[in-house]
C-alpha cells in the first residue's frame, strides 16, 4: 500500500492553485444522465473518486472523456439501470446516482451503500422523500430497487439538512410533474453549484442556499458547459498547514466566502488572514492559541470535513481545546493515530479534550478515513523527525496532487509502495 515519507519542521512558504470541489463534482456528474445530452465540465479534480464515478457512467452506457481538468460527458445513450455493486462498495456517495436514474430512466438498481470509516451513513431521508414523489421502493438481498416512471412533485420537509438528500430530491425532482419544495434543505455551496448546473440544463430550481429549496418540473433539458466551484475543503487543509509550520502560504482560485467559519476560527489560533474574494494569504502564528469550543455544524457552521485537520493544528497550541464533532458518530478515528505523534487527546463521547504539547514527533500512522489522513499529513509537516502515513489511498480519494503541492512550497514529503522497515 502507499505511504509517505515525511521529514517535519520546514516552514511551507508559496502558492497553491485550488482545483474543483469533490462534494460538487460527484453530484453534477450523477446529473450529467438527466439531460441524454453532452455535457463539458471544466475544473475537475484529479482525484480517485472522481475516477470511480468516471467508470460508473461508462459502465451505464455514457461515453465519458476526461482531459487535464475537463471532462465531457454524451449521456444520450444508457445501457443499464442497474448501477454496479462493486463501485458503489468502493464510493457510497454513488448514491446520489438514484435520484438522477429515477429522473431519468424511471428506475433504478442500487446495491445498498453501507457504511464508511465515519460512521453508519444511513439513506432513509434520501428513500423516504424518494417515495414522497411517488417511486416505489423495495429493499431486499442487500439492493435496492426503484421504480417510478411518472414522479410528482411534493412538499418535502427534511428530519435534517442531509446535504445527499437534498441532492438526491433535486435530482428526482427536476423533471416530475409540479412543484417540489424541499424544507430543512442542505445549504452548502455545493448544493448551491448542483443547482446552477441543473438551471443551465434547463431546469427551474430555486432557493439553494437556504432552507427552503423550490423545484418546478420541467420537460426538456439541454446540453451544458459548467464550471465546478473550488474545494473549500481542501483550501481549508492547506490553511491548516501554513498554520502548523509558521509558515505562509497564498491560495489562489477558492472562494472565500465558501470558508468564513474555517477563516474564523483560524484567526482564532493566532494566524493573520488576509484575503480578496478568490485569493488569500495565511501567515501561522508563532505561538498557536487554543479554541475554547470548536462544533462541527451543517453550513454555514464549521464544517465536519475540516475537524480533523483543525485538531492536528490544536495539538499544538499552548492551552486546551475542546472540538465537538455533532454530524458523524465515528469520526474520531485520528485521535489515536495523533496521540502516537505525542499529542494529549481524551475523547469524552462526540467531544474531544485536546490539551496542546510543545512538539509532535514523527511516527509511523495510519489514514483510517479521508479527512483524518489529511490530518495526520498535517501533523506530520510539523513533528520533530520522520512521520510515515499509512494507508493513503483514502487521502487519495479527495486531493489531488497532495504532495506534489506541498512538495511545491516547501515540504519534505515522499510517495513510496515500499514496504518499510520500522524506522522506529
Ligand atoms: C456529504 O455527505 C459529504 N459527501 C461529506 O463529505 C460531508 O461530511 C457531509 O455531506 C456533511 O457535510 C459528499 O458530498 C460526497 P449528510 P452526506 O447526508 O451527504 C445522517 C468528505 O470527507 N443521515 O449531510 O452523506 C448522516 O448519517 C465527506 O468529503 C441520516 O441519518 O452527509 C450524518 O450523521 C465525508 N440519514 C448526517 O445525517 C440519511 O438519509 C449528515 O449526513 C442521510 C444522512
Amino acid at each position: 500500500m502507499s505511504k509517505y515519507i515525511i521529514e517535519g519542521s520546514n516552514k511551507l512558504a508559496g502558492e497553491i492553485t485550488v482545483r474543483g470541489a469533490k462534494n460538487s463534482v460527484l453530484p453534477i456528474l450523477a446529473a450529467s444522465i438527466l439531460n441524454n445530452n453532452m455535457n463539458i465540465i471544466f475544473n475537475i479534480p484529479d482525484i480517485s473518486d472522481l475516477k470511480v464515478m468516471v467508470k460508473i457512467l461508462k459502465a451505464i452506457g455514457c461515453k465519458v472523456s476526461v482531459v487535464e481538468n475537463i471532462v465531457t460527458i454524451d449521456s444520450r445513450n444508457l445501457d443499464t439501470v442497474r448501477i454496479p455493486e462493486e463501485l458503489v462498495r468502493e464510493m457510497r456517495s454513488s448514491i446520489i446516482l438514484m435520484g438522477a436514474m429515477l429522473s431519468r430512466a424511471g428506475e433504478v438498481e442500487v446495491s445498498y451503500p453501507g457504511g464508511c470509516e465515519i460512521g453508519v451513513r444511513p439513506i432513509d431521508f434520501h428513500l423516504k422523500a424518494l417515495k414522497q414523489l411517488g417511486a416505489e421502493i423495495e429493499e431486499s438481498h442487500g439492493f435496492i430497487y426503484c421504480k417510478g416512471k411518472n414522479l410528482k412533485g411534493a412538499d418535502i420537509q427534511l428530519d435534517y439538512p442531509s446535504v445527499g438528500a437534498t441532492e438526491n430530491i433535486m435530482l428526482a425532482s427536476i423533471r416530475a410533474k409540479g412543484t417540489t419544495f424541499i424544507r430543512n434543505a442542505a445549504r452548502e455551496p455545493e448544493i448551491i453549484d448542483l443547482e446552477n448546473f441543473l438551471n443551465a440544463i434547463g431546469g427551474k430550481v430555486y432557493g439553494a442556499g437556504t432552507s427552503v429549496i423550490r423545484i418546478d418540473g420541467v420537460d426538456s433539458l439541454s446540453s451544458v458547459e459548467h464550471t465546478i466551484i473550488p474545494d473549500r475543503i481542501v483550501t481549508g487543509t492547506y490553511m491548516v498547514a501554513s498554520a502548523i509550520t509558521k509558515g505562509e502560504i497564498i491560495l489562489k482560485n477558492i472562494q472565500v466566502e465558501h470558508i468564513q467559519s474555517i477563516i474564523a476560527k483560524l484567526r482564532e489560533t493566532g494566524c493573520s488572514i488576509y484575503n480578496n474574494c478568490t485569493t488569500l494569504k495565511i501567515i501561522g502564528p508563532k505561538n498557536i492559541s487554543p479554541i475554547e469550543s470548536l462544533q462541527t455544524m451543517p453550513y454555514p457552521g464549521v464544517p465536519t470535513d475540516m475537524q480533523a485537520q483543525m485538531m492536528a493544528l490544536l495539538t499544538l497550541s499552548n492551552g486546551t481545546s475542546v472540538v465537538s464533532e455533532t454530524i458523524f458518530e465515528n469520526r474520531f478515528k485520528h485521535v489515536s493515530e495523533l496521540v502516537r505523534m505525542g499529542a494529549n487527546i481524551r475523547i469524552l463521547g462526540n467531544v474531544a479534550v485536546i490539551k496542546g504539547v510543545g512538539e509532535l514527533t514523527g511516527a509511523k500512522v495510519t489514514a483510517k478515513d479521508l479527512r483524518g489522513g489529511a490530518a495526520l499529513v498535517l501533523a506530520g509537516l510539523a513533528a520533530e523527525g520522520t512521520t510515515i502515513v499509512d494507508n493513503i489511498s483514502h487521502i487519495d480519494r479527495g486531493y489531488e496532487k497532495l504532495e506534489q503541492n506541498l512538495l511545491s512550497i516547501g515540504a519534505n514529503i515522499r510517495r513510496t509502495n515500499k514496504q518499510l522497515l520500522a524506522a522506529y
